[in-house]
């Protein structure tokens, strides 16, 4: 796991904000090393998190916090929100499951793109936590 140094906090209220989160995990990712693969690895998964907080619980935050160590750095992703929570998150972990119509490879395909993803969901909080390590050359 990594150690959590600084955060900040991000708020996602509306469309805007996926575009502003995505940019700005993108950014910090770019400047302290990151593959342009993992960036981008890093921007999807972004993208379909802050999108179902917005789709499914209207609002909610993305905290970010940065582990930046001569041996080994990384970044962690907490996304929060107040919403109704995951019914059933073996359900929704699986390729093609969605209650909305929607794709339903948000959830799956983002742990697939990250290092670490764990959910804790019940009515009122939902909270997703993805990391990815860099990779030293
Ligand atoms: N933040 C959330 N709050 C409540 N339910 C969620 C949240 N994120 C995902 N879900 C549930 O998990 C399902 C799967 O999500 P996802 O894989 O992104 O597929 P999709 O968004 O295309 O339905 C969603 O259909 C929804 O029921
Ligand atoms: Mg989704």
């Amino acid at each position: 796991m990594l150690q959590s140094s600084q955060s900040v906090v991000l708020h996602i209220v509306e469309d805007m904000d996926v575009v502003r989160v995505r940019a700005h995990v993108r950014s910090l990712a770019s400047d302290m090393g990151f593959s342009l693969g993992d960036q981008t690895r890093l921007a999807t998964a972004v993208s379909e998190l802050s999108r179902n907080v917005l789709q499914y619980a209207g609002k909610g935050q993305c905290e970010i916090f940065c582990m930046a160590l001569p041996s080994r750095s990384g970044l962690r992703l907490v996304f929060e929100d107040h919403g109704p929570g995951i019914a059933d998150i073996d359900k929704a972990m699986q390729d093609g499951y969605s209650t909305s119509g929607g794709l339903g490879a948000g959830l799956p395909g983002t742990r697939r793109l990250v290092d670490e993803f764990s959910i804790e969901s019940r009515p009122g909080l939902t909270r997703i936590t993805i990391a990815m390590l860099r990779r030293h050359a």
